[in-house]
């Protein structure tokens, strides 16, 4: 499963990538708005660093103008996708961007039906928010699981991209269904890595380190 990073955050997705985490990016407008910075120009710096895809939404409501935006996109970087919601506006979107060969990711999708939908229209990747159907009391992942069969069943090429991962327990449950893609928040990364174990072997191990080194009788 491919690890993209949801969030406009210029430092963090370098933090990230570092460790080899980033195999892609996802923003949408609260992320860009949250990292106070011009779209463009945080697009951009993005690109100038990141080879996967990076994901950039549209802002229009019709078709025509999510192309306009589309087209300007597509010269931020070299491997931009075009995020697009879920309306028949976006699908009409989807459609005409796919016949270009210009990448697409559906974005704002809760249901099957909506995924289905965007696979259809021959979205590159489609992102369903588990986070925030768990938010009303829904399985978010079993989303997820609907989406895996009705996937596989008719042999469609779109991405599975889980979104709104708020907790391990998502990206963990993503890679067991089998989605394509996970994209998480930095401070959710960085949790994966977390465990007490861990955490009392390492301590172990340097304690035992000093010991040695000061010349005390190894056991
Ligand atoms: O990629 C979409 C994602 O950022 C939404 O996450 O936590 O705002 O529901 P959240």
């Amino acid at each position: 499963m491919q690890f993209f990073i949801d969030t406009a955050d210029v430092s963090a997705i370098k933090q990230a990538n570092e460790m080899g985490l980033v195999d892609g990016v996802t923003t949408n407008p609260s992320l860009i708005k949250k990292a106070g910075q011009d779209h463009e120009e945080t697009i951009r710096e993005i690109a100038s660093f990141i080879d996967g895809p990076i994901s950039v939404e549209t802002l229009s409501e019709d078709a025509e103008g999510m192309l306009k935006e589309a087209d300007e996109y597509i010269n931020w970087g070299k491997n931009i996708v075009i995020k697009v919601v879920m309306t028949p506006e976006g699908m009409k979107v989807v459609k005409e961007l796919s016949s270009r060969g210009i990448q697409t990711n559906v974005t704002v999708t809760f249901s099957a039906a909506q995924a289905l939908i965007a696979a259809k229209a021959g979205a590159t990747y489609v992102s369903p928010f588990v986070g925030r159907l768990d938010d009303i009391g829904h399985y978010g992942m079993e989303l997820i699981e609907q989406m895996r069969a009705i996937f596989d069943n008719y042999g469609f090429s779109t991405k599975i991209l889980v979104a709104s991962v708020r907790n391990p327990i998502h990206l963990l449950d993503s890679a067991l269904i089998g989605a394509d893609v996970a994209t998480v928040p930095p401070a959710t990364l960085m949790q994966l890595f977390n465990h007490p174990l861990t955490d009392k072997g390492i301590a172990a191990f340097l304690n035992d380190a000093k010991q040695w080194k000061k010349g005390a009788k190894v056991g």
